[in-house]
C-alpha cells in the first residue's frame, strides 16, 4: 500500500521521453570490461587532479564557494570579458537554465535530430515545445532548421560537433545562420566536443561569439578534460544572458571538487590537449578499420564515431556487449562507439568484424 494516490504532474511530463545513460560493460576471462557507451575520457585522471579534489573535499561541510574563480580563470585563459563567462555544474545543468530563461511555456525550441537526447528532454520540462529537424546525410541542416523557425521559436541547439554523429558544421555557416535568426531567439552552440574537432572551428566560435549577442558557445570539462563524473560546465555570453543566468541557477550546483578539479585541468591543459590528440589518432585509426570492414561512418570530429547501421545497429551493439564492450545503440538508427584506448579500438574492431562475417553469413 502506498496511500492516497499524488496530485498529477503537469501533462507534459508524462510526454518526456526518458534519459538513457550508458550501460557499464561486463569484465571478460582475463580483462576488464570496456565501456564504451558514455563519450567519457579512458585516462586516468592526472594526479594533480585528484589531489585537488581531495583537497577541497576536507571543506565539505561548507557551502562551496561561488564558480568566481573559475569563471576568472577561464576568462583570462580565452580572453573573454569576465562578465560575459558563466561556470555551472556541468553543460547540461547551463542548457537547462538557458531553456528556463529563454523558452518557456508558448515558446518553440528548435533542434537537428538525432542530435544530444537530453535536447528534447529539457526543452519539454521547461514547458517548451520540441522542434526537431531530421539531419541530412548524417549532419545538421542548417537550412532545414532556418525554415523550422517560427514566430515563437526562442531557442535554437545547435551541438558541434554533433552528437551521435560527430559530424561537424563549417563556423561560416554557423555564422551566416546566427546572423539571419530573428532578434527574439537565442543561438545555443553546444561545442562540448570541441577540444577533438579543428581548433580554427573552436576559435572561430568564440570570436563569433563576441560579434553576435543573440549567440551562446558551450564548453564542458566533461570530455577532453576528462571530469565527466565532477559535473563543470561553461558558457560564453552576452552580459545580459549571462545575468537571465545568473537569475535561474541553483546556488552551490558547483561543488567545491568540482571547481578544484577544474582549476587543475586548466594548469595541466597542455598535457589534456595532448591526451584529446591520442584519441583523434585513435579515432583516425579506427574510422579506417571500420571502413576498411565495409561499414559507413561519417567523418567525426569529437570522441566517438558513428554507425548509421539501421536495423542492424541492436545487433551489432549485441556482438559487441558479447566481446566485453558497451555502446550506445540506438535501435533502428545507428550505434555510436565512444574512441578508447587502443585496446579498447582493437576490441571494437573484432567485434565489428565478427559483426560483419555474421551479416554475411546470415
Ligand atoms: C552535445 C552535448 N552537450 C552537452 C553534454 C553534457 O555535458 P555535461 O557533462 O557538461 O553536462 C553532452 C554530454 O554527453 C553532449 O554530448
Amino acid at each position: 500500500m502506498r496511500g492516497t494516490a499524488p496530485p498529477p504532474p503537469r501533462a507534459e511530463i508524462a510526454r518526456l521521453p526518458s534519459y538513457v545513460p550508458g550501460t557499464p560493460a561486463a569484465p571478460r576471462p582475463g580483462r576488464p570490461g570496456y565501456k564504451l557507451s558514455s563519450n567519457e575520457s579512458p585516462f586516468a585522471l592526472p594526479r594533480q587532479m585528484v589531489e585537488a579534489m581531495a583537497a577541497a573535499c576536507v571543506e565539505a561541510n561548507r557551502y562551496p564557494p561561488s564558480g568566481r574563480e573559475l569563471a576568472l580563470r577561464l576568462a583570462t585563459r580565452y580572453g573573454l570579458p569576465t562578465d560575459e563567462v558563466a561556470v555551472a555544474g556541468g553543460s547540461l545543468e547551463l542548457l537547462r537554465d538557458l531553456l528556463l530563461a529563454y523558452g518557456g511555456p508558448g515558446a518553440e525550441v528548435v533542434y537537428g535530430w538525432r542530435s544530444y537526447e537530453a535536447y528534447p528532454i529539457l526543452a519539454g520540462s521547461c514547458g517548451a515545445l520540441p522542434v526537431p529537424v531530421p539531419l541530412v546525410d548524417q549532419r545538421i541542416d542548417l537550412a532545414g532548421l532556418a525554415r523550422a523557425i517560427s514566430p515563437i521559436t526562442r531557442v535554437v541547439l545547435l551541438a558541434d560537433p554533433n552528437n551521435p554523429t560527430g559530424t561537424a558544421l563549417d563556423p561560416e555557416e554557423v555564422a551566416a545562420f546566427a546572423r539571419q535568426l530573428p532578434a527574439t531567439c537565442l543561438l545555443v552552440l553546444d561545442q562540448a566536443y570541441s577540444e577533438f574537432g579543428e581548433p580554427e572551428a573552436a576559435a572561430r566560435a568564440l570570436e563569433l561569439r563576441s560579434d553576435l549577442g543573440n549567440l551562446v558557445v558551450m564548453r564542458t570539462f566533461s570530455k577532453a578534460f576528462a571530469l565527466a563524473g565532477m559535473r563543470v560546465g561553461w558558457c560564453t555570453a552576452h552580459p545580459d544572458v549571462v545575468g537571465s543566468l545568473e537569475a535561474v541557477a541553483l546556488p552551490f550546483t558547483l561543488t567545491a571538487p568540482a571547481q578544484a578539479g577544474a582549476i587543475a585541468a586548466l594548469d595541466l591543459e597542455g598535457e589534456l590537449r595532448l591526451r584529446a590528440q591520442r584519441l583523434v589518432s585513435e579515432r583516425q585509426r579506427l574510422t579506417a578499420g571500420l571502413r576498411q570492414l565495409g561499414l559507413e561512418v561519417p567523418p567525426s570530429h569529437a570522441n566517438f564515431v558513428w554507425l548509421p547501421l539501421g536495423e542492424g545497429s541492436s545487433e551489432f551493439a549485441a556482438v559487441c556487449s558479447r566481446a566485453g564492450v558497451s555502446v550506445r545503440c540506438f535501435t533502428g538508427e545507428g550505434v555510436r562507439v565512444t574512441v578508447g584506448l587502443l585496446e579498447e579500438n582493437q576490441a571494437v574492431l573484432e567485434a565489428a568484424a565478427a559483426y560483419v562475417k555474421e551479416a554475411v553469413s546470415g
